[in-house]
């Protein structure tokens, strides 16, 4: 099997505060919706906690082609993961296998219903327009600094 979730992908995952997972029904109805509980479980899946997500679960029963974005919103890049998903549910004998980069996250207070794992077969990397377009003048500190700026936010001086 390739290597499709390189390190700079699991970086980028970490930086993310929100993945979207993209899944369609079986008339091809596109649905999209964030999760914030999501993790690298090695170098070729994805982990998605299910806590709240009743039709991400249905469509991937039906279909189980997915994409699944996310970008760390002040340096502006992220990555696009094409592939397929499944649902592992509680009851299941490798759900403590799949669950177990995401009980942390989730802590006791959002109680995971089962494991959307996303088997990747593609990645794209996200890149804000200006790092294209305006090369010169565009790095990730400037790109920081206007995403602080957009945002309202202050960083924190002892980070
Ligand atoms: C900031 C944020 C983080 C969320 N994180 C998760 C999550 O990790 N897992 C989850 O199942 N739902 C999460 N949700 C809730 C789902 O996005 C929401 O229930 C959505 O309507 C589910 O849609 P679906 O059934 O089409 O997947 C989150 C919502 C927000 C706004």
């Amino acid at each position: 099997m390739p290597e499709i979730i390189t390190s700079e992908i699991r970086d980028s995952v970490e930086r993310s505060v929100l993945c979207w997972l993209a899944t369609t029904d079986e008339n091809g109805q596109p649905n999209v919706s964030p999760k914030e509980v999501f993790a690298v479980a090695d170098s070729q899946n994805i982990v998605v906690a299910n806590i709240a997500s009743p039709r991400s679960a249905r469509n991937i029963r039906v279909n189980q082609k997915i994409c699944l974005s996310f970008v760390d919103v002040f340096v502006q890049k992220g990555f696009k993961i094409i592939g397929t998903a499944t649902e592992v549910k509680r009851s299941e004998p490798e759900y403590s296998h799949w669950v177990a980069p995401l009980l942390t996250m989730a802590g006791d207070r959002y109680p995971i219903h089962s494991v959307f794992v996303v088997s990747a077969i593609a990645a794209e990397p996200i890149v804000a327009p200006s790092y294209r377009l305006y090369p010169s003048e565009t790095t990730e500190e400037s790109q920081i600094q206007s995403a602080l700026r957009t945002y309202g936010v202050t960083r924190d001086k002892g980070a």
